[in-house]
């Protein structure tokens, strides 16, 4: 089955009757649809609803053609975006504009923080204990936006927001595998922090690894900006679309796992988090154990070598200012 080919099917106890319905806003674009296509594919999914301005219908004729056992609807237009929601336990937002060459994650925010407030708006109305899971960037200050949306519907759960920080996971696997000439399915990174530039921060004196000076300055740079490689190599079409939704499929499929009870998910994600409020910071990522109500348990950073700690303390005043971005905007508007 080509599904159980690329998913595990460990459900311990399924909390689904008939799986999951999952939503995509933003399906139609450049992560949407391969995301979509990898969803599709996921056997903990019964139904697949695929939300865009442009190009659903088309989008999800063509997946629904594939002999998964799931249906796909394609809605398209704020009017159908009600309908797309309804009954999701899980809601992924890739939609949103990606950056061009010269750009930063928050030279985005004027476009995108507007598309997702409105999408967090009809999930607040429409699925409210939906786990929502935001892809669009710049990701360390949408996620404080959906948080406050749903603080203001009074619906707000921080067990079930996440900010995907899963590609910065997989880079680092592959980076430092490419490094080490070792399998980089076998290396696993912790990168604390968020998504973006310097307030990415790839762990490596946690791998058990020994790496030079040298490598750990290069790998920790290059992990820091491998999105731009993407941006720079597509030349003014986009930023990493194909990496990005294997990354969120993964993400996705570690969570309806864990909704499914399944035990001893851990994925790092940006969540609210205790980890580093000591330094006025309300979002961060870290390692999250997943479980059947979305975050089960946020791991501490652990152990952080000196040059660590130095990525550590650039980090903080930049995640503090994108998280404060997110805030006001919701809430001066
Ligand atoms: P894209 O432009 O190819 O696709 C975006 C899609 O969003 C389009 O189909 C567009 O029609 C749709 N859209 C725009 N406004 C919408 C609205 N109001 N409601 C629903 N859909 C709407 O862009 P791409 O490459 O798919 O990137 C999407 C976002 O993901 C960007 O913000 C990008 O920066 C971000 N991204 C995040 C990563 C991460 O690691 N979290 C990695 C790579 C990209």
């Amino acid at each position: 089955m080509l599904a159980s080919r690329i998913f595990s099917r460990g459900f311990a106890s399924s909390s689904f009757q008939r799986g999951a319905k999952v939503a995509v806003l933003g399906a139609a674009g450049g992560i949407g649809q391969p995301l979509s296509l990898l969803l599709k594919l996921n056997p903990h999914i019964d139904r697949l609803s695929l939300y865009d301005i442009v190009n659903t219908p088309g989008v999800a004729a063509d997946l629904s053609h594939i002999n998964t056992n799931s249906t796909v609807t394609g809605h398209k237009g704020p009017e159908q975006l009600g309908a797309a929601l309804k009954d999701a336990q899980v809601i992924v937002i890739p939609a949103g504009v990606p950056r061009k060459p010269g750009m930063t994650r928050d030279d985005l925010f004027n476009t995108n923080a507007g598309i997702v407030k409105t999408l967090a708006e009809a999930a607040a109305k429409h699925a409210p204990k939906a786990h929502i899971l935001v892809i669009a960037n710049p990701v360390n200050s949408t996620v404080p936006i959906v948080a406050e949306v749903f603080k203001k519907h009074n619906v707000f759960d921080a067990k079930r927001l996440f900010g995907v920080t899963t590609l910065d996971v997989v880079r680092a696997s592959t980076f430092v595998g490419q490094t080490k000439k070792t399998n980089p399915e076998n290396i696993n990174v912790h990168v604390i922090g968020g998504h973006s530039g310097v307030t990415i921060m790839p762990l490596l004196s946690q791998t058990g690894t020994k790496f030079s000076k040298e490598e750990i300055e290069a790998l920790t740079n290059r992990i820091q900006f491998g999105g731009d490689e993407v941006v720079k190599a597509k030349d003014g079409t986009g930023s990493a679309t194909l990496s990005m939704a294997q990354a969120g499929a993964r993400f996705t499929d570690s969570l309806l796992r864990a909704l499914g009870g399944e035990k001893g998910i851990v994925e790092p994600t940006y969540v609210k988090s205790h980890v580093a409020a000591k330094d006025g910071v309300e979002y961060f990522s870290t390692n999250v154990e997943l479980g059947p109500e979305g975050v089960s348990k946020i791991h501490d950073i652990g152990p952080m070598s000196d040059y660590e700690k130095k990525l550590y303390e650039a980090a903080i005043p930049e995640l503090k200012n994108n998280i404060k971005k997110g805030v006001d905007f919701v809430n001066k508007a």
